[in-house]
């Protein structure tokens, strides 16, 4: 039976559609079997993160409600076998999908997949609710920018009907120069959420560089840091025991 992770944060832009991809094609990359779904309606762009820019005719709506199979649904990654994009609606065509119609999609996707990543809108809003409502476990992106922490705290608070283990906490965007400084507002972040750190991503111009060129970030720059830290993240996230990368 695979596993239904949402990806969330608070404010907007913290990095929850690279982490998305990242993490997506790491484990792909490491034999599993993985769906990402984009639940950002309207704005959807997770489909340029995995290089697989206007690929998909239908969308999650349309296999939610029942328009469509999710086999005819999702898009294979022509150079990531074992990676799919099932993509979200460019605008909402009559009834919005209920978090019911979503659930009873992931109860198809937990049987046919390994790893589900749900790469959620900004904010708390319905497409949050969508992608969080029946996921199994909940990561949540943050820089080290203080606004983006305490939205992340705001964040879990939302977030409580997860048990233990199943709440983690990504820190994105860390550079090496704030590193000292950060320490101590990591360390707050979390213990205020109460939440296990599963990774920090450093700062790292490739992930712009495979954007523009359209190439999965782990086939474009593999030795990147961020691939590294994309990697041990996939690794944790399947129980592995890898530790914190050193920010060079
Ligand atoms: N570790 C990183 N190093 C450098 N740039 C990054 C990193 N992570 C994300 N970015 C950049 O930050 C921008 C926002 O990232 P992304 O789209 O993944 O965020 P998001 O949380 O999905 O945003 P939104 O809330 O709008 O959906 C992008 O330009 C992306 O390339
Ligand atoms: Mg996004």
């Amino acid at each position: 039976m695979g596993q239904c992770i949402a990806i969330v944060s608070g404010k907007g832009g913290t990095g929850k559609t690279s982490f998305t991809a990242g993490v997506g094609e790491a484990l792909a990359l490491s034999g599993r079997r993985v769906l990402c779904l984009d639940c950002d309606v309207g704005l959807r762009n997770l489909d340029l993160a995995l290089g697989l820019s206007d690929r998909a005719l239908m969308d999650f709506s349309d296999v939610a409600q029942g328009r469509c199979s999710l086999d005819s649904a999702v898009v294979e990654h022509p150079q990531l076998p074992g990676l799919f994009l099932l993509t979200a609606p460019v605008r909402t065509r009559g009834r919005p999908v209920t978090e019911t119609q979503m659930a009873d999609l992931l109860a198809e996707v937990r049987k046919r997949y390994d790893f589900c990543l749900l790469d959620a809108p900004a904010g708390l809003g319905t497409g949050f609710l969508l992608a969080t409502a029946a996921a199994d476990r909940a990561v949540v992106v943050t820089t080290t920018d203080p606004s983006s922490l305490r939205d992340a705290q705001h964040t879990v608070m939302e977030l409580d009907s997860f048990g233990n283990g199943k709440l983690h906490l990504v820190v994105n965007r860390v550079r090496k120069k704030l590193l000292r400084s950060m320490h101590a507002t990591i360390d707050d972040a979390i213990d205020k959420a109460g939440l296990p750190l599963i990774g920090v991503v450093p700062e790292d111009d490739t992930l712009l560089l495979s954007l523009n060129q359209g190439i999965p970030l782990l086939l474009a720059s593999s030795q990147s840091p961020a691939a590294w830290a994309y990697r041990n993240i996939a690794a944790r996230l399947q129980g592995g025991r890898v530790p914190l990368l050193r920010i060079k």
